[in-house]
């Protein structure tokens, strides 16, 4: 039995993720290739919405709730993204359990102390939350089949604008999830040299620091071999 691919857009805020996003799924639609686009976190049901006003800070939230409720926003997902692949419809999805880890793996408690001896002060950050704690309520989820990292420079980020109004939106938060994304990266290298993980799932990093187009005609040119192939393989499962 064929099926069609799971791909994932991960990336850092400013990299132009969303725009991208949608300039694929137009092409893929040019293409003639039966496309859903997909976003998380998914603020239309209603876990979406509790995580979009912690999000703007109109709620407060523990750290564990919030990082459980993104979960569960996508494994509301999960068999309709199943469904959709054996019916041959190509997932683009804006976002997944990348970014679930990433950013809150990235949050930590910054303690400040000053050595008797000196004048300046010193910070150290200890996580809130430990890394393969954020990844497990993720396992087991429907595994993409190719996973586009548009990566971005802080400087460049800065030279866009900066960052936005929502909660993680600082420039130090996001040079930790930078990091951590950076990891699960080379976590899915590590298991194959050519990026290609025995379950299927192949991680690429795409410089979103260049012109729009040019970053559009590398994440197509990534697409086209996946779309275009005949995929037989089951579903795999993320982690297992
Ligand atoms: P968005 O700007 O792509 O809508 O994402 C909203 C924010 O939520 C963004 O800062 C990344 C963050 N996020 C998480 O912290 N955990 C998750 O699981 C997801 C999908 C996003």
């Amino acid at each position: 039995m064929t099926r069609a691919p799971f791909i994932v857009i991960e990336g850092l805020d400013r990299s132009g993720k969303t725009t991208q996003t949608s300039l694929l799924q137009a092409r893929l639609e040019r293409e003639g290739i039966s496309t859903k686009l997909m976003k998380f976190p998914d603020r239309t049901t209603t876990i979406g919405q509790m995580i979009d006003s912690y999000l703007k800070s109109t709620s407060e939230l523990d750290d564990h709730v919030i990082h459980l409720l993104f979960s569960a926003n996508r494994w509301e997902m999960a068999s309709t993204i199943e469904t959709l692949l054996n019916e041959g419809t190509t997932i683009i999805c804006d976002r997944y359990a990348f970014s679930g880890i990433a950013f809150s793996a990235s949050k930590v408690t910054t303690t400040t102390t000053t050595p008797s001896s000196s004048s300046s002060t010193d910070a150290t950050t200890v996580p809130k939350l430990p890394f393969e704690w954020c990844r497990a309520p993720d396992v087991g989820l429907p595994a993409p089949d190719l996973v586009l990292f548009l990566d971005i420079s802080p400087e460049q980020a800065r030279l866009r604008g900066g960052y936005g109004e929502e909660r993680y939106e600082k420039e130090e938060m996001q040079a930790r999830v930078r990091q951590a994304f950076k990891r699960l990266g080379d976590e899915t290298r590590t298991s194959s040299p050519t990026g290609v993980a025995a379950s299927g799932k192949q991680w690429l990093v795409v410089d979103a620091g260049r012109e729009r187009d040019e970053v559009s005609a590398e994440m197509w040119s990534h697409v086209e071999l996946l779309v275009k192939g005949t995929l037989t393989s089951p579903i795999g499962k993320l982690w297992n």
